[in-house]
């Protein structure tokens, strides 16, 4: 390091804790040496997050957050705005990625056990990171004012009309207004662009926080800081910075490039992440014949409407999320990583990803005696995976799991 930047370096760190967090959370931050592709998930998360915001920075200047100009301040993003039609193919996009980067993060800490002791509240972190991306992502798709913004949001905020002797009064307080109306546009918006992010930024920092106390797992599952040398550095770890700062790196060049060619030959996907009823203007008089949310929601959507109470309905659809929060504490499993359980543990995440898959299919058809009896069926295999899993859990689980990493 050239002598003058060594000085400045020495004067900041007299100043603010510069090395000591820089040391601490990357340079000697001590990672397991076996992490695989799936421990990409993790960085791409932050940088689509970074991208969510910076877009939707660029796009707050010129979109109006007004039920008489919202869907033309949209086109003119998209037709007159220089740019825009880009900045606004990576947000809409950007969203639909940001799922499917963390459906992909959620899954690796299933399969590998990270939630289990001492990670929980990494895994319960992440899941109010879920709870809010699914709220930033819903109160989003408002704001463009088109036919399944204003008619899904209708949906969705009349569920909680179903909620007994206070449903009714909190759909109006969440609204603003009887009906979706140019009230709850604008407070959409104020949660969308500042609060929810917010909120999101600091769970970020929180979750990594949490993880960087007990340190990360690995695909074996083995706790690398049972063996440590000498000077206390687990034997199995390598430093973060510079061998996954670079590695991750790889992730990132596979991402944008996958993520390029979607923006620029497919951005809507079909319909599966912009839908194409939201070209149309939102129009309170006319609904549209079929009203389903963004892929991302529609396993809960399924869960919702294979129950004919729509109370009920509510009730499984929450519930369907908060089994996932209490995850850590259903898994009675000794090992932690898949590759040392046993076979009835498989065979029930093959059956619980089946079924998340399915019901996600089954959420977005129209309504059907075929449909809703997959439905059914796959809402019952997603909830016996959670609820019988302190049974399973334990089944098989005599493999023997190596201490050291090249153990062989
Ligand atoms: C904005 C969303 C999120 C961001 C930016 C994020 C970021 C990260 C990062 C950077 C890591 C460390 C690298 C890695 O292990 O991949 C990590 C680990 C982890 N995250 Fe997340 N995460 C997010 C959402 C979630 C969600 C929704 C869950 C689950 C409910 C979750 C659960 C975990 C777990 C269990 C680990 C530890 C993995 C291990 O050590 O094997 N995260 N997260």
């Amino acid at each position: 390091m050239s002598g003058m930047l060594k000085n400045a370096l020495g004067w900041a760190d007299a100043r603010f804790p510069l090395s000591k967090v820089w040391n601490e959370h990357l340079a000697q931050y001590y990672a397991p040496k076996n992490f695989n592709w799936m421990y990409y998930f993790g960085s791409l998360a932050m940088l689509v997050l970074v991208n969510q915001i910076i877009t939707g920075i660029f796009l707050t200047i010129h979109y109006k957050p007004d039920a008489l100009l919202a869907f033309d301040s949209v086109e003119y993003i998209m037709r007159d705005v220089e740019w825009g039609w880009l900045i606004r193919y990576m947000h809409s996009t950007g969203a639909s990625a940001f799922f499917i980067v963390v459906y992909m993060h959620m899954f690796r800490g299933l399969v590998y056990g990270s939630f289990k002791k001492p990670r929980e509240l990494v895994w319960v972190f992440g899941m109010i990171i879920y709870v809010a991306l699914m709220a930033e992502a819903f109160m989003g798709y408002l704001l463009p004012w088109g036919q399944m913004s204003y008619w899904g949001a209708q949906v969705i905020v009349s569920l909680f009309g179903a909620i007994p002797y206070v449903g009714e009064d909190l759909a109006l307080w969440l609204r603003g207004d009887y009906v979706i109306s140019d009230a709850t546009l604008n407070r959409f918006f104020a949660f969308h662009v500042i609060a929810i992010p917010l909120v999101l930024v600091i769970l970020v920092f929180m979750h990594i926080v949490a993880l960087h106390a007990v340190g990360s797992n690995n695909p074996e599952g083995i706790e690398i800081k049972k063996h440590k040398d000498e000077n206390g550095i687990p034997l199995d770890g390598i430093p973060f910075h510079p061998y996954y700062s670079v590695k991750d790196l790889v992730g990132v060049a596979v991402f944008l490039f996958i993520f390029a060619l979607i923006i620029f030959y497919m951005p809507e996907m079909g319909g599966y992440f912009l839908e194409h009823a939201n070209f149309v203007p939102a129009d309170p008089l006319k609904t549209p014949e079929h009203i389903a949310p963004v892929w991302y929601f529609t396993p809960f959507y399924a869960v919702l409407r294979a129950v004919p109470d729509k109370f009920l309905g509510v009730v499984a659809m929450a519930g369907a999320i908060i089994v996932l929060f209490l995850l850590p504490w259903l898994d009675r499993g000794v090992n932690k990583s898949i590759r040392y359980r046993g076979p009835v543990f498989k065979a029930a995440i093959i059956a619980f990803c089946i079924s998340f898959v399915g019901l996600g299919y089954f959420g977005m058809q129209p309504v059907t005696a075929v449909g809703t009896f997959f439905s059914r069926f796959f809402s019952i295999i997603y909830f016996a995976f959670f609820l019988l899993m302190p049974w399973y859990s334990n089944i098989g689980q005599d493999k023997y799991v190596p201490e050291r990493l090249d153990e062989k």
